[in-house]
């Protein structure tokens, strides 16, 4: 495989993820630099991605860290990694945040599932909670779904680098990818792992 297959395949790999709970790459790590400039990860769901614009797409509670976070500085890291494939993808570059109101908001949240709109109807997240008191077989108080919609954020991970990373029984593969403004590849080169 040539670095312009290595790419496309990179690609397709995380637009097939997006929409298969199996994948390895479907759960990204998500780092972002805090206001102490210390990093800061997580985990979280890959919801959509797109090879032509380099682009992946995250959703989370606009009252989390990671959204002060990336607000005050929007370079970010996402780090992958899939067993079947055995591939690591490291990316970095710069994160677009899309609040409540907005139009790419708004769209995302019409096709949430209602019970995936309750994961933002709680409490802020990191905010105390007592779970202590929570009865595990008691069902709790069914949260209305619409509570949720002013928290909802969109998260629009654009892609500058893409470091691929090949496992292998032996002589395990690097390569470095960079993409330019309007996305395209700009630059590769094959470097040792
Ligand atoms: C497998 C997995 C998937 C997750 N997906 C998301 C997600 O898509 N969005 C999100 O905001 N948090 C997600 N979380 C929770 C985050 O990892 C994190 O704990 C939470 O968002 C608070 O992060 P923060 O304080 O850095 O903002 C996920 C956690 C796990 C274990």
């Amino acid at each position: 495989m040539n670095l312009a297959d290595i790419d496309a395949s990179a690609w397709r790999e995380l637009e097939t993820a997006a929409a298969s709970p199996q994948s390895g790459f479907r759960f990204l790590s998500l780092c972002s630099v805090d206001a102490e400039r210390r990093p800061q990860a997580r985990m979280v769901v890959l919801r959509r991605a797109d090879g032509s614009l380099r682009v992946l797409e995250f959703h989370t509670d606009t009252r989390s860290s990671k959204w002060r976070e990336l607000s005050a500085n929007p370079h970010a890291t996402v780090l992958g990694f899939c067993a079947q494939a055995r591939l690591q993808f490291r990316l970095q570059g710069v994160v677009e945040l899309h609040a409540a109101g907005s139009d790419q908001a708004k769209a995302a949240w019409d096709k949430l599932s209602p019970w995936t709109r309750t994961t933002y109807a709680g409490g802020p997240p990191g905010d105390e909670h007592a779970f202590d008191a929570v009865d595990e077989a008691a069902p709790s108080e069914p949260s209305d779904e619409a509570e949720g919609k002013p928290h909802f954020g969109l998260l629009i991970f654009r892609a500058r680098t893409l470091d691929w990373f090949q496992l292998r029984q032996q002589d395990n593969r690097r390569a470095l990818l960079t993409y330019d403004e309007t996305s395209a590849l700009a630059a590769c080169r094959w470097v040792n792992p």
